[in-house]
């Protein structure tokens, strides 16, 4: 063990975005010492994918907003199967989330009396997405990054965790190597928060940059903690298409927010024809009007591009089906129209959507303040994760934590945007409050040798193989199969195809062998990455297969509608004791009194 260099923290968070660098900053506070290891340089995190802002119910532009219309939006919008407790303290607890942040430097748009400004936004049943621009993910990180330097947190960057270390049942430390020279690293903690975001490199187009492969996901079942409710992922609508390089890359809701509209090569607006009749506002203006759905709520008018992500990926996708898509395998999104409407149009779109003009200017040559965009969905998010408590974030075993995406509960079967910045807002200083408390009434663990030169030997051993397969083409293979046999629309059999396809990769990712030394080597760190992918992509195939209804990012084509039996269920995924993955159902908490209240109240 002497060996590798080893570092002491109380607490350790592994993964830099906002959940991360808030549970650390929370750590810090309760003076507890502090490490925080990332993937790649601090401040780049898929926390900067969520663009269009970060939902709290503030009521700065509608007074009527409260913290129970959001929590009754976010569980609509989950479909019910939400951790209830979570969606009540993420609504509850939101708009201080904000105001903090914009006291420590956060510099939000402003309505007209200097207040934060806020926007429409997919399901949110008034404007509540406290913004700036669309680079809202950017100044959360931004200002986190600050505000927590001054703290004494130790950053440990370009570092890979390969492994929790486990005393008993409890973990107590993790095992690392730097990416720049391979080189392990073994830190021991008190207490571990894992931050560690999504998943979406399981897929072939997706939003997340290369660090999301599920190592927070796969670190905790592979040290026996549970997962729950893989099987729901957020396909975000509208990714872009073309050119081929850049496919996938985030076109913010933000767009729709500010009235770009959807249409079809027909030229047809083609979500007019799909808002359920319970959303539908019967005294409608005219179509091109744009304000149609109501969720409910006459005065809440809202266009139907606004439906929740999961209802109109899936439009997209029949659109381009049924051939009525675009030259490149997508739909239009079109925010230029609003020339019709104001004057200074191309101005105002370029202050309200500042990167979306620059992206596609400079990406795809096209100016979105006379063209519109060729859009479609790309694998953005995933409600399930991690199982963990709802008030401290712990997860099922001691020691650990778990916060942001990486973490499951808030979201149910979908999430509404902008909620994923409030939610690792609000849990990342929970979980970094509850994680300082667990150090400080807890010693240091002790965990053996044994553990350490296993996991060593494990992720070096492709180097002592003369030939085998490349990790790339495995992980591509992974990509496209996921995508075709577990992606917006699901049928058992595909499903079935993929688990046996897993099964192959797996053997195969036995068989990597690679070239060069642990200098940094991308090779490497792919196989390694491979073995998380794996394991999340398993879990997701398992978890859809159980679930035989359609319910938020959970759409199967041989079961197209919500089975109430499904509604009061979870699923839990474990490791079993033969190595191999189980999957159980569980029931769902009874909601107490006063939250079934307000869901039926706000109808
Ligand atoms: O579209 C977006 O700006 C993404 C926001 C989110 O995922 O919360």
């Amino acid at each position: 063990m002497s060996e590798y260099q080893t570092f002491e923290h109380d607490v350790l968070v592994i993964g830099a975005g906002g959940a991360g660098l808030r549970a650390a900053i929370e750590a810090s506070a309760a003076g507890v010492s502090v490490g925080l290891v990332c993937k790649s340089l601090l401040g780049k995190a898929h926390t900067v994918m969520a663009e269009g802002g970060m939902a709290a119910a503030m009521a700065n532009v509608d007074d009527r907003d409260n913290w129970k219309v959001h929590f009754s939006d976010t569980m609509r919008g989950g479909q019910y199967v939400n951790n209830w407790r979570m969606a009540e303290l993420h609504a509850k607890e939101a708009p201080d989330r904000v105001r903090e942040l914009e006291a420590w430097g956060a510099v939000f748009d402003r309505t007209k009396d200097g207040k934060i400004l806020q926007r429409n936004f997919g399901g949110h049943r008034y404007p509540r997405l406290a913004h700036v621009g669309d680079r809202t993910g950017l100044e959360l990180i931004r200002t986190l990054q600050d505000h927590g330097i001054h703290q004494g947190i130790e950053v440990y960057m370009e570092v890979t965790v390969i492994a929790l270390l486990k005393d008993g049942e409890r973990v107590v430390g993790a095992f690392a190597y730097e990416r720049e020279h391979g080189r392990f690293r073994i830190f021991k903690a008190k207490a571990v928060i894992l931050a560690t975001g999504g998943i979406g490199r399981a897929y072939k187009i997706t939003s997340n940059s290369w660090e999301g492969t599920g190592d927070g996901h796969s670190l905790a079942y592979d040290a026996g903690a549970e997962l729950i409710d893989m099987e729901f992922i957020q396909f975000h609508p509208t990714g872009m298409v073309y050119p081929p390089s850049v496919r996938g890359i985030l076109v913010t809701e933000g767009v729709r927010g500010e009235g770009g509209v959807l249409k079809n090569s027909e030229g047809t607006r083609f979500m007019f024809d799909d808002i359920p009749d319970n959303y539908k506002d019967q005294t409608a203006d005219t179509p091109e009007e744009g304000w149609r759905y109501t969720q409910g709520d006459k005065n809440a008018r809202r266009p139907p591009e606004l439906l929740t992500r999961d209802h109109v990926a899936r439009c997209i996708r029949r659109e381009v089906k049924a051939g009525r898509g675009s030259p490149h395998g997508g739909v239009y999104l079109d925010i230029a129209w609003i020339k019709e409407k104001l004057p200074n149009a191309a101005e105002h779109i370029k202050k309200k959507l500042p990167s979306m003009y620059h992206q596609f200017k400079q990406l795809a040559d096209l100016d979105i303040t006379t063209t519109p965009m060729e859009v479609g969905p790309t694998t953005h998010y995933i409600m399930g994760g991690i199982r963990v408590d709802g008030d401290t974030q712990a997860s099922t075993l001691p020691g650990l934590f778990a916060a942001g995406e990486c973490a499951a509960g808030i979201n149910g079967a979908n999430r509404l945007g902008g909620n994923s910045l409030s939610d690792l807002l609000v849990f990342g200083k929970r979980a970094g409050e509850y994680a300082a408390k667990f150090a400080l009434e807890n010693n240091f663990g002790t965990f053996d040798n044994a553990q350490i030169e296993e996991r060593a030997r494990w992720a070096l051993e492709a180097f002592d193989r003369e030939s085998g397969e490349n990790p790339f083409a495995i992980q591509n293979d992974l990509q496209e199969m996921m995508q075709d046999l577990v992606g917006i629309v699901r049928v058992e059999e595909e499903m079935q195809q993929a688990l046996e396809g897993i099964k192959d990769l797996r053997e195969r990712r036995e068989k990597i062998s690679l070239t060069g030394n642990i200098d940094f080597n991308p090779s490497w760190h792919t196989a390694l990455d491979l073995h998380n992918l794996l394991n999340v992509s398993e879990a997701i195939t398992l978890a859809a297969i159980e679930r035989k209804e359609s319910r938020g990012g959970q759409f199967r084509d041989d079961f197209p509608s919500k089975v109430a039996e499904f509604g009061k269920v979870n699923f839990i995924i474990k490791k079993g004791a033969g190595g191999q993955m189980e999957i159980r159902s569980e029931r769902i908490p009874e909601m107490p009194e006063e939250l079934k209240q307000i869901i039926e109240e706000m109808g």
